[in-house]
């Protein structure tokens, strides 16, 4: 069992997540206080290594004041793939496999560790660099709560909060001129950012990539709580909803680099309610829900889970991903996480709660 770890560095990769500061600030104590390693920060994800300066020195000064900050010190990359990496070649654009400088960079760094603090991609990606032996330990990380294997990502809880503030303010507005109100969520293909802060807000339509729904089955319910007395309404529409048949809405399609952009759908539906008479306004909360400061809950995971890999890479536990299961936080195999991505279950509770308040999810029309 390994006990020494002389050397460890950190990253980012792929979208911000509120709470990613706290597990850098994490890491680096862990590191120095228990192990007395020297560690380092890679600079916008996984370029950093093949980047002039992209490696920095961490010590207890660089994150000191960062627990309560939004985005990250270290920078991040939604493009950085090691195996796949857009560059200007002869004044083409081409898709490059760099991932023997970037395993050679490593090597050069001489690491014990390297803790990856990213999505589904950026794991993915540390899998496979694991697979060529590079020593990673990753960190789940996304406002989604997508990743399987967990219970909970940092990052989700903040864009819940922000979401279901949203959902107090339409409230109100909504009530006193007597409209529906659509709130276009984040995501991607997973409802839990709908659902959560759907039920957290008082939504009375939530519309969620798992459960494809009828348009006229959402102005129904409208109908219903005009007849009950309630002459406005709420509706959660996940960006990655879609009609029962239909496809997801895309803002832009994706390539090589780039995963396609979802978006649009709360408009498709707001338009729709219009159309049949009702006074409808669409707002697309969008980047709001993953910047600030993270709440107390991602500070404290995120803390939590930034301490818990360094533990794990100094007992050897590399190619693992920590994760929380019944409020512990464990190692668990990335291959393990990436598997399966987490989806809601249609019947979970939560599910089963949002019904029973007669919540629709525009799947029926009774
Ligand atoms: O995965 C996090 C996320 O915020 C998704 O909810 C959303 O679809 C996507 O990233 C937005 O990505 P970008 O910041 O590239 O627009």
């Amino acid at each position: 069992m390994k006990t020494s770890l002389k050397r460890v560095a950190v990253l980012t990769g792929g979208g911000d997540a509120p709470g990613l500061n706290a597990v850098i600030r994490a890491v680096t104590k862990t590191a120095i206080n228990l192990y007395d390693s020297d560690v380092f920060g890679i600079l916008d994800g996984y370029d950093g290594f093949i980047t002039p300066g992209g490696v920095i020195p961490l010590d207890l000064g660089a994150v000191r004041g960062i627990l309560p900050l939004g985005g990250t010190i270290l920078g991040t990359a939604n493009r950085g793939n090691p195996f796949a990496r857009k560059v200007i070649r002869d004044g083409q654009e081409v898709v490059l496999d760099v991932s023997d400088e970037v395993i050679a960079a490593i090597q050069k760094l001489e690491l014990d560790a390297l803790i990856v603090i990213g999505g589904d991609g950026t794991l993915r990606i540390a899998m496979e660099l694991a697979a060529k032996g590079v020593p990673v330990v990753g960190v789940p990380k996304t406002i989604d709560n997508d990743i399987g294997g967990t219970e909970v990502t940092f990052g989700f809880d903040t864009a819940l909060m922000i979401a279901t503030e949203a959902f107090d303010r339409l409230h109100t507005t909504a009530e006193a001129l007597h409209r529906v109100m659509v709130l276009e969520l984040m995501g991607r293909d997973a409802g839990f950012i709908a659902l959560h802060s759907g039920v957290a807000g008082g939504a009375d339509v939530i519309l969620i990539p798992e459960i494809p729904f009828k348009l006229e089955a959402v102005l129904k319910k409208i109908h219903q709580r005009i007849e009950s007395g309630s002459r406005f309404s709420l509706l959660a529409v996940s960006e990655g909803a879609r009609l029962l048949g239909g496809q997801p809405v895309y803002r832009s399609s994706g390539d090589a680099v780039y995963v396609p952009r979802l978006g649009g759908v709360g408009q498709e539906v707001g338009a729709y309610i219009q159309a049949q008479g009702f006074e409808t306004r669409v707002t697309v909360l969008g980047h709001v829900q993953r910047g600030g400061s993270p709440t107390a809950f991602d500070r404290w995971l995120a803390t939590r889970y930034g301490a818990a890999a360094v533990r794990v890479a100094a007992s050897g536990g590399l190619g693992q991903m920590v994760a929380l299961r019944n409020a512990q936080v464990i190692p668990i195999p990335l291959s393990e996480a990436l598997a399966v991505p987490k989806r809601v279950d249609l019947n979970g509770d939560a599910v089963l709660a949002a019904r029973g308040l007669g919540i629709s999810f525009g799947d029926e029309l009774d």
